[in-house]
């Protein structure tokens, strides 16, 4: 049997993963948290942190450099925001042959368009982010959060964007040497260039040839490194933590990823329902029972939000039981709303401990 802190205390990685707005920014900071007061060396990978926790955090730039944390704690913990746009230059420095081709790149107007704004570049950038922070060796645990979308497969497909790219049939046709055997394929190339540069103007078509040409002999290099990282992500050293709200519509979006998380054999260790009703000392029978006793004025007023609170609870153990149905085995905790957003160190405390605290959690086969 497994519990949350077991996780915390076993994995190289944890990704969180979920729709839009449950919570992930949140669980993966005070996951980073827990796992420094387990005397862990934890790093959290933050995308677009709230600004109020990003300055409590002392990550308010975009900054690809892990930021200590001081605390009373015996581990170590660093958050950084990621910056998706100086990533993407580093991944290119690094893999290019030399200075002068990565400059050819970082320099090409259709890159630097790109790099920020193809659709799966920030999770592309996590994924990187994450593997050189594992790699790095500075680090006993590193937790990532992921961006809000609502397609899991953005961040499982990621390692891939570059390697697909340069793989595309545009791409070869683009850089087919125009002699030999080629020059056909060249030639047809050169055609629905001439075409599309009557549609988007000369230039763009002339930066888009200049990018895929510059990238010439690094394209082994970005499928091998792209391969590494879906290893890393499938290995048993990695965590999904699955988050959700207990909202009906949040949990089907967490049952969507949860199969696409299966179609690729990834399992979840942990799903994180956040922003559950705090539980009252009541149940459903009790509240219906104080319901009758024809209370008046304020009394009667306390009793129907006493009823409906009670029976709002009630609704979402019940959806959050029957998505633990199609889970399989994996460790459930429960976090209560909070009475305010979660901006500093001691919510993110608060959190921690309902994210390892025995009771909050339940092992489900
Ligand atoms: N249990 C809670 N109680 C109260 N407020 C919470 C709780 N969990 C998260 N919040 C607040 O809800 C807001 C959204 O949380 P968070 O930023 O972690 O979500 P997210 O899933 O990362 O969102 P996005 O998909 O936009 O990145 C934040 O303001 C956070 O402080
Ligand atoms: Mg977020």
């Amino acid at each position: 049997m497994t519990d949350y802190l077991d996780i915390i205390k076993a994995k190289d990685v944890i990704v969180c993963c979920g729709t839009g707005g449950v919570g992930k920014t949140t669980t993966a900071a005070a996951t980073a948290l827990a796992a420094a007061r387990a005397g862990r060396s934890a790093v959290v990978v933050t995308i677009d942190p709230a600004r109020r926790l990003a300055n409590a955090l002392g990550i308010d730039r975009l900054d690809n450099t892990p930021r200590i944390i001081n605390g009373p704690w015996p581990g170590r913990l660093a958050a950084l925001m990621l910056d998706t746009k100086s990533t993407f230059d580093e991944v290119v420095t690094r893999n290019a042959a030399d200075a002068a081709q990565a400059e050819r790149i970082l320099s090409n107007r259709f890159y630097r368009n790109i790099s920020t704004t193809l659709s799966g570049t920030q999770d592309y950038m996590a994924v990187e982010k994450l593997s050189e922070l594992h790699e790095s060796a500075d680090w006993d645990l590193v937790v990532v959060d992921t961006p809000p979308t609502r397609d899991a497969l953005a961040f499982l497909d990621a390692p891939l964007l570059l390697a697909r790219l340069l793989d595309n049939s545009v791409y070869r046709m683009l850089t087919a040497p125009s002699r030999g055997v080629f020059k056909a394929v060249n030639s047809a190339a050169q055609t629905m260039l001439r075409q599309l540069a009557r549609v988007v103007g000369a230039d763009v078509v002339d930066e888009a040839v200049a990018f895929f040409q510059s990238f010439e002999g690094m394209e082994d290099g970005f499928r091998s490194r792209a391969m590494a990282t879906l290893d890393l992500l499938a290995d048993d050293r990695t965590a999904f933590v699955l988050v959700a709200s207990p909202r009906g519509d949040t949990l089907d979006e967490a049952r969507y990823f949860l199969d696409k998380l299966r179609d690729s054999d990834l399992s979840v260790a942990a799903v994180v329902v956040n922003r559950m009703m705090p539980p009252l000392s009541t149940s459903p029978e009790r509240s219906a029972e104080i319901s009758r006793l024809r209370l008046r004025g304020h009394l009667s007023a306390a009793a129907v939000s006493l009823a409906d609170h009670t029976a709002a609870a009630a609704g979402d153990n019940q959806r959050v039981a029957s998505l633990m149905d199609d889970v399989g085995p994996a460790c459930l905790v429960r976090i209560p709303l909070l009475s305010s957003d979660v901006h500093d160190l001691r919510g993110l405390g608060e959190i921690a401990e309902h994210l390892t605290e025995g009771s909050a959690q339940v092992f489900v086969e």
